[in-house]
């Protein structure tokens, strides 16, 4: 049994310029959109409030641009691997190319916390916003049927009730899932228009609230440790970075979009590491206003932004915040379901799931059961839990994926070092350890509970590895 077998990078180029089965509609601009798409959501509209109240303070800026650093270092591995092997898999089939097939399996397994379970959570605090935003239009969302089974909500009648299941959050699966099944082209369409209006909103919000910007509000820029690690001071700063890490989660699932691209060489890079560039520029001045106007210490509320925005004395702006933060989670939602879909896809592909669902519609040249499956599968517990601490789940899952993409350009360069390769990561012995080590570094920054899941995870996931894949990859029937 050989646990470290390989795909080689030369098999699987072969297999990316051969194989047409999904539909390649995708040019750089659709694949940047695609990234701001899943960047921007809960985390500009919601963290940047928490953090700032109870981590850093103004300095909340710094913790924006240190998570977005680490970004970058594994944005530019990331950029280097899809164009050299642009394959649905992204992390997992680089895994595959470098590290073999039980590193691979337990990258994908861990994908899945990163995009299933973050479509779980940003699905969650979609519902949350749609209902208090249909409120304030006067429609009233019937109370048992708008929030987790077991959750007290109260009615517009004044009156309390227990939820049963949360619809909302069902319905945008089901509506978003559709879509995926109808048309990659279709998908990107609707992700443009809808990340149009949650830049124009952040635009706005920026440009209309800058005047207001008082920068005493701006001293002490990084407020005194109270004593407790995290709470201001530089360690407040840092732990900030490993919460607000959670906003720039996403332009890695570009990458998963690579066979449905017309041009991956090129495209690739420009769509994973234009939008996270852009995403970091705005998140830094939208974080730096929004302390501006208002003393941190009252930014410890559910939607940060708008209450910033009316203390800029831009009231009639609150609803149109909270529509750019409701298009913003659609968008985020659709491309994490995306991405897993493609996951799936290429595992079933490759043995390691079965084989069935690895269909493509006839007709809309999409993986229509993967993105079904991943549907149903994400739906479940959007509609029947709360889920508080997944977002820490998600940052996890994903920062291992870069901890292990960073490592493995490294292996592939010394190993195969005369690929012909479309994109280098520059600086690549500086870029890719600083990529793996700021990654490790925001993990541990994060609470052992999450570690405690992580690892509940990965136990699962192997024992469902030794019980199918081992046997049923493609490598090892081929063997
Ligand atoms: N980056 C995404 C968000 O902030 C996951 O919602």
């Amino acid at each position: 049994m050989d646990l470290f077998r390989r795909k080689s990078v030369t098999s699987l180029q072969k297999e990316a310029e051969t194989d047409h089965s999904l539909k390649r509609a995708l040019g750089a601009l659709n694949l940047t959109m695609l990234g701001i798409g899943a960047i921007i959501g809960t985390g500009i509209f919601v963290l940047t409030g928490t953090v700032a109240a109870q981590n850093a303070g103004p300095a909340v800026v710094l913790s924006f641009v240190l998570a977005g650093l680490a970004s970058i270092f594994a944005a530019l591995c990331y950029a280097e691997f899809a164009s050299l092997v642009p394959m649905a898999g992204s992390a997992y089939t680089y895994g595959y190319a470098t590290l073999g097939e039980l590193v691979a399996w337990i990258i994908g397994w861990d994908l899945v916390l990163e995009y299933a379970l973050g479509a779980v959570t940003v699905a969650i605090g979609w519902s949350g916003y749609v209902v208090s935003f249909l409120k304030d239009i006067g429609i009233n969302m019937p109370c048992a049927l708008s929030a987790a089974r077991g959750v007290a909500v109260q009615c517009a009648d004044g009156t309390t009730t227990t939820a049963i299941f949360n619809l909302p959050a069902m319905i945008i699966i089901a509506i978003i899932t559709t879509l995926l099944v109808v048309g990659i082209k279709e998908s990107a369409n609707v992700n443009n228009v809808i990340v149009f209006i949650k830049v124009a909103v952040v635009l706005l919000f920026i440009v209309a609230a800058a005047h207001a910007v008082n920068p005493a509000n701006w001293h002490p820029f990084i407020p005194p440790s109270t004593g407790t690690r995290g709470e201001f001071g530089w360690t407040g700063v840092m732990t900030g970075a490993g919460v607000v890490f959670f906003a720039y989660i996403g332009f890695d699932a570009v990458s998963t979009a690579a066979q449905e691209a017309k041009n991956p060489q090129r495209d690739m890079p420009i769509g994973i590491i234009g939008s996270l560039l852009i995403c970091t520029v705005l998140y830094i001045i939208v974080s730096g206003i929004a302390t501006g106007v208002m003393s941190y210490k009252d930014l410890n509320v559910p939607d940060p932004i708008a209450v910033a925005a009316d203390r800029a004395g831009l009231g009639w702006m609150a609803s149109l915040i909270k529509l750019g933060a409701i298009a913003g989670l659609s968008s985020v939602i659709l491309v994490m379901l995306l991405g897993q879909s493609r996951v799936f896809w290429t595992m079933s592909r490759d043995g390691l799931l079965p084989p069935f669902v690895n269909k493509v519609h006839p007709r809309f040249q999409t993986p229509w059961i993967t993105s079904i499956i991943t549907g149903v599968a994400v739906m479940i517990p959007a509609a029947f839990f709360t889920v508080r601490e997944a977002g820490s789940l998600v940052s996890i899952g994903t920062l291992l994926a870069f901890v292990i993409v960073s490592i493995g350009i490294l292996v592939l360069r010394v190993r195969e070092p005369g690929l012909k390769r479309a994109f280098k990561t520059p600086w690549v012995w500086f870029v890719a350890p600083m990529g793996a080590i700021s990654a490790v570094y925001l993990m541990v920054s994060l609470p052992w509970r999450t570690w405690e899941r992580l690892l509940i995870w990965f136990g699962i996931g192997i024992v469902i590895y030794f019980l199918y894949g081992v046997r049923k990859s493609k490598l090892a029937v081929k063997g």
